[in-house]
C-alpha cells in the first residue's frame, strides 16, 4: 500500500512541470516536494476534501516523499527527512502527528495535493517557471530593516539628486508592498522634473521593470514617493482580512460592494458596481486577473443577500469558475461552453428590454429605485466573463449581446465584469470599450496596453501578482493590491453558499 496518493489531475501537472516547466530529467517526487514546501508557506489549513476523488493517479512513498529510512548518502548528508516534515506538519496543525503515523500521511497528501492544486493555478505553461519558483518560495530578504533602510533613503536622495532635484525624506510609511517616502522638496517648481523623472530614479534604485509611483501627500511642498520593496517582505492581502471588511460594512451595505483591495498604505478599498455600472479587468497572463475576479465575487456572495443577486458566470477556459458551478446555489449559474454562453446572453438581453418595461410600468428609473421603494424584487444580475478574447473571437455575436447589455442595462440591474488578457481592439471593440467606464488594469507589457485600458500609462510598472490601478468612472487612478483568494477561501465560501 502506498503512503500518498495523487489524482490524475494532479499526475498531469506533475509531468507538466518536469517536462514544461523544470525542463530536467528529475523524478516525479521532486515535484511532490515543491508542492509540500508550496502548501506550507500558506497559514491555512489545506482542505479535507483533498483525500477524496484520487482513483486513477499515482501512489507514492514515504520514502520518495521525506526519504524516509534513507539514512546518510555516500557524501555523509542527511537524506531521511520525515521527523522534520512530520514536525512542520504537526505545528501548522497544532497537533501531535508523531503520534499517528496514518494522520501524519494524510497531512502530507492533503498539502502535497493543496502545493500541487496551487502550481497548476499560479503557473501556466509558457511562463518560466524558476521565476515562479523564485518568486513563491526562495525570494531571499535584500532590504528589510535597519541599517538598510537607511542605506536605502540615502540612495533614494541621491537618485533625486541625479535629475537635479533637492529634498529630504520627513516620513516613510510601509504599506504592504511599498515604502511611501514623502519628501520635502526644497523648491516646489522641482515637482515637474520628479513627474518627468520617474523611471530615472526607479532606474537609479535598481528596480528594474518596477517603477517609482508619485504620489499627492495633501501637504504643501511634500510629495509621496511610492517605491516598491523586495517581495520578500511583502504582507499578502488576505481572504479573512477581506471577510472582516465585508463584516464590518455589513448594516450600510447596499447594491453591490465590491472590494477589491486595498491602498498602497493598507486601507481596504470598496465601491458599488451598480454605480459604475460595468467593469473591465485586464492585465497580462500571471498578473493576477483570476483572482482578483475571485475576490469581487466573494465581495458579492458574502455581502449580497441571496434574494438580491443573481450570478452567471462565463467560463470558456473551464476551470476557474468550476468551483462556484458546482457549490449548488440557487443563485449562481455557470456556463464554460461559447456558444451556450452567447444564447444565455442573447436571453439576459431579452431579459433587460423585459425589465425596463417593468421599470417604466413602475414608474421607478431604475432597479435600486425601484427596490427602495418597495415596488420591485428583482434580483440585480451580474455577469463575469473570464476571458472576453476567447468568447469573441469564437462567437461574434456574444459580443454584440455584450455590447447591447453595456448599452442598456445598468438601469434595470443587469452588470458586467469582464476580464481580459488581451485589451486590444480585436477583443474590446470601441462600442464595448466606451461603454464600460470603469477599469481595472492588473500588471500589463507595455505603455500602451495600459493606454488602451485605462487611457493612461502606469500599469507596465506594477509589481504584478494582483498590483493594479482602478479606475472608476468619473475617479481619478487609484492604485490597490489584491486580495489574495485561493482555492480554500473559495471552497470555505461556497460551502456556506451551498447551504442557503
Ligand atoms: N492579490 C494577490 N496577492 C498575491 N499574489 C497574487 C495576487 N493575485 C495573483 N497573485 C499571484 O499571481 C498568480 C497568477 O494569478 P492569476 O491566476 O489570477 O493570473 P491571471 O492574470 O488570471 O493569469 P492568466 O491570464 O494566465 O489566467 C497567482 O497564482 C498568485 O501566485
Ligand atoms: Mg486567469
Amino acid at each position: 500500500m502506498a503512503d500518498i496518493y495523487t489524482s490524475k489531475e494532479d499526475e498531469a501537472t506533475i509531468s507538466d512541470i518536469l517536462f514544461k516547466g523544470l525542463r530536467v530529467k528529475a523524478p516525479k517526487w521532486t515535484v511532490l516536494r515543491l508542492a509540500l514546501a508550496h502548501s506550507l508557506k500558506m497559514p491555512s489549513a489545506p482542505d479535507v476534501d483533498l483525500e477524496r476523488g484520487v482513483a486513477g493517479g499515482g501512489e507514492y512513498d514515504l520514502q520518495q516523499v521525506s526519504g524516509e529510512n534513507q539514512g546518510r548518502s555516500s557524501a555523509g548528508q542527511q537524506q531521511d527527512y520525515t521527523d522534520a516534515i512530520c514536525g512542520l506538519l504537526s505545528v501548522h496543525a497544532n497537533q501531535d502527528l508523531f503520534a499517528n503515523k496514518a494522520e501524519f500521511r494524510l497531512h502530507l497528501q492533503r498539502h502535497i495535493r493543496r502545493g500541487l492544486r496551487e502550481f497548476r493555478r499560479g503557473w501556466r505553461e509558457g511562463h518560466d517557471f524558476y521565476q515562479f519558483l523564485y518568486q513563491e518560495l526562495c525570494a531571499a530578504a535584500e532590504r528589510e530593516t535597519g541599517q538598510k533602510e537607511s542605506d536605502f533613503a540615502a540612495l533614494l536622495i541621491d537618485a533625486l539628486r541625479e535629475i537635479a532635484v533637492q529634498g529630504e525624506i520627513i516620513a516613510a510609511q510601509n504599506g504592504p508592498r511599498i515604502t511611501r517616502y514623502q519628501i520635502r522638496l526644497e523648491d516646489p517648481n522641482h515637482l515637474d522634473r520628479v513627474r518627468r523623472g520617474l523611471e530615472k530614479i526607479a532606474f537609479t534604485l535598481g528596480l528594474q521593470k518596477q517603477g517609482v509611483f508619485l504620489a499627492e501627500t495633501g501637504m504643501p511642498k511634500i510629495i509621496g514617493l511610492d517605491v516598491p520593496r523586495p517581495r520578500s517582505t511583502w504582507h499578502s492581502v488576505t481572504c479573512q482580512q477581506l471577510l472582516g471588511w465585508i463584516d464590518k460594512e455589513a448594516a450600510e451595505t447596499v447594491g453591490l460592494p465590491l472590494w477589491p483591495g486595498v491602498s498602497v498604505t493598507g486601507e481596504p478599498v470598496s465601491f458599488d458596481l451598480s454605480q459604475q455600472p460595468h467593469l473591465l479587468v485586464a492585465g497580462t497572463t500571471g498578473s493576477g486577473k483570476s483572482i482578483c475576479l475571485h475576490s469581487l465575487l466573494i465581495s458579492l456572495l458574502v455581502a449580497v443577500p441571496g434574494d438580491r443577486l443573481n450570478l452567471l458566470l462565463i467560463d470558456p477556459k473551464k476551470v476557474e469558475f468550476a468551483p462556484y458551478g458546482k457549490a449548488n446555489s440557487k443563485r449562481i449559474e455557470v456556463i464554460t461552453d461559447i456558444f451556450a454562453a452567447s444564447s444565455r446572453l442573447a436571453k439576459l438581453v431579452e431579459e433587460m428590454e423585459a425589465r425596463t418595461s417593468i421599470l417604466e410600468r413602475a414608474g421607478v428609473r431604475d432597479l435600486a429605485e425601484g427596490r427602495r421603494k418597495g415596488l420591485l424584487t428583482l434580483p440585480y444580475i451580474v455577469v463575469f466573463v473570464e476571458e472576453l478574447a476567447d468568447l469573441v473571437m469564437q462567437a461574434p455575436e456574444a459580443e454584440e449581446h455584450l455590447i447591447r447589455l453595456a448599452q442598456k442595462a445598468r438601469a434595470s440591474g443587469i452588470h458586467l465584469i469582464l476580464a481580459t488578457q488581451r485589451p486590444d481592439a480585436r477583443t474590446l471593440n470601441g462600442l464595448l470599450r466606451s461603454n464600460i467606464p470603469s477599469r481595472i488594469a492588473l500588471t500589463v507589457q507595455k505603455a500602451t496596453e495600459s493606454k488602451i485600458i485605462l487611457d493612461e500609462t502606469g500599469a507596465e510598472r506594477l509589481t504584478g501578482s494582483g498590483d493594479m490601478l482602478v479606475r472608476l468612472s468619473g475617479q481619478t487612478i487609484i492604485r490597490l493590491h489584491g486580495v489574495l483568494v485561493t482555492q480554500d477561501d473559495s471552497a470555505a465560501v461556497l460551502r456556506g453558499e451551498g447551504r442557503n
